[in-house]
């Protein structure tokens, strides 16, 4: 079974209460339940790490215990080569999310310096772009076999 890890940057603990007009109503386990489901229903083996510290993330990239990776890096996605460096260095494809697109807010989220690397990019659909990524992977690597 392809496993998964859904990677969860800086702030996104606070969804449900952090600018819901731009990240919605929904809690982070709230968020976590629903990719659970899907990728349970897709046949894809999935586990989820948040942190609001970049070695943090580094550190949970480099146990390599998944095939993929989807992550979304929150302000890291502007500003970390070094977890951009994470990525490519542990020989996994991974997908980027943001709820939000960022390309359509404020200047300095034009930067990006993760999806040039990335196995695909799905930004501004809210919750349902973690889905849409999940669904990609059981497209690209097969779910229930
Ligand atoms: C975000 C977009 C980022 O620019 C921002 O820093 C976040 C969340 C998103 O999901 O839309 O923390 O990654």
């Amino acid at each position: 079974m392809t496993r998964v890890l859904v990677l969860q940057g800086p702030n996104l603990n606070l969804l449900g209460t952090r600018e819901p007009h731009i990240y919605g109503h929904e809690t982070l386990d709230q968020l976590h339940a629903g990719i659970a489901a899907r990728a349970a229903a897709l046949g894809l083996d999935v586990d989820f790490f948040q942190s609001n510290h970049e070695g943090q993330l580094i550190d949970r990239l480099h146990v390599r215990d998944f095939d993929v990776v989807v992550v979304n890096a929150a302000g890291l996605t502007h500003t970390s080569v070094s977890l951009r460096d994470a990525l490519t260095g542990i020989s996994r494809p991974f997908w980027e999310v943001h709820l939000s697109d960022p390309s359509r807010r404020e200047e300095f989220r034009r930067v990006n310096l993760l999806n040039d690397v990335a196995a695909g990019s799905i930004v501004g659909q809210g919750s349902r772009g973690y889905h849409v990524a999940l669904e990609q992977i059981a497209q690209r690597f097969g779910g229930r076999p």
